[in-house]
């Protein structure tokens, strides 16, 4: 009889915990947003830039797998910090149809912005069904615009004295990570943004020396403590989230998103990262 009841509590117990992780992995930690604060340290910096802040937003998702007040709500909290720059590192949408348009405008109406410059690149979620829609993609790189944001496509710009090169999605029709490094000059202050990191492992770079920030991986959204996400979309598994040296003279960092493709995150905190400028 003693032992009967015990297995019925423990199973029970099993029970409670299993729903309560679930409730957790689903409701709680999706929404649970971190500012993730990091130094950057850049060649050339002019001494105007020092100390300044570069916020890089990435990944919001705006359609139907999650309520996007969310992504409104984290904006409102972004807006404090009153970063310098914002970069937008791809995927505004998870597009299905016309919906998406509505719902980003709606979201954008609250966009972080910069108070010397707002930057974005488009990732392969911005180009639609099977990444192969031109189309969306030009209407979803319009509504940034409009909002503010300037859409780098294989192209770079210049504010301030930061040199910001913008690559366009590795699986979209225009990807040409060559075009968008094609005038990098290493006498200046430079930064990549590519969306998905597989880029990096690519040869053309033409040299570049500096960081890269991307996204797309969402950090895995799922992964037990002390080993590694499961599910990553990318065909080099180190590239995971957080800061990681290739090397080479460049510094690659994966922020883990702010939304998400599935709403379920364990361990994978959605993130939005505030760098501080310094001098290399
Ligand atoms: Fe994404």
């Amino acid at each position: 009889m003693k032992r009967r009841k015990f297995i019925k509590k423990t199973a029970l117990g099993t029970a409670a915990l299993g729903l309560l992780g679930g409730m957790y992995t689903w409701k709680v930690e999706p929404f649970w947003l971190e500012f993730v604060k990091k130094k950057m340290p850049i060649q050339n910096l002019p001494k105007e830039l020092v100390g300044k802040t570069l916020m890089q937003i990435s990944d919001i998702h705006v359609g139907n797998r999650f309520d996007y007040q969310y992504i409104i709500d984290s904006f409102k909290k972004a807006q404090k910090f009153n970063p310098d720059f914002v970069v937008y590192t791809g995927d505004y949408v998870h597009y299905e149809n016309k919906e998406q348009y509505k719902q980003l405008n709606e979201v954008l109406k609250h966009i972080v912005k910069g108070k010397l410059g707002t930057v974005g690149i488009l990732g392969n979620h911005d180009y639609g069904k099977e990444w192969m829609e031109q189309d969306v993609a030009d209407k979803i790189s319009n509504q940034l615009e409009n909002s503010g944001v300037k859409v780098l496509i294989n192209e770079a710009t210049e504010i301030e004295g930061l040199n910001i090169m913008g690559i366009d999605d590795f699986w979209s029709l225009n990807f040409d990570h060559k075009k968008a490094l094609k005038n990098y000059d290493k006498s200046k202050a430079n930064l990549v943004l590519c969306h998905n990191p597989d880029v990096c492992d690519l040869e053309g770079w033409n040299n570049y020396q500096g960081w890269i920030l991307s996204g797309h991986t969402h950090g895995g959204q799922c992964k037990p403590p002390f080993l590694p996400p499961p599910m990553l979309p990318v065909k080099n598994k180190r590239y995971t989230s957080g800061k990681i040296d290739l090397n080479d003279g460049r510094t690659l960092y994966i922020n883990r998103a702010i939304g998400h493709l599935w709403q379920v995150r364990f361990n994978v905190r959605p993130e939005v990262t505030i760098f501080k400028l310094e001098k290399a």
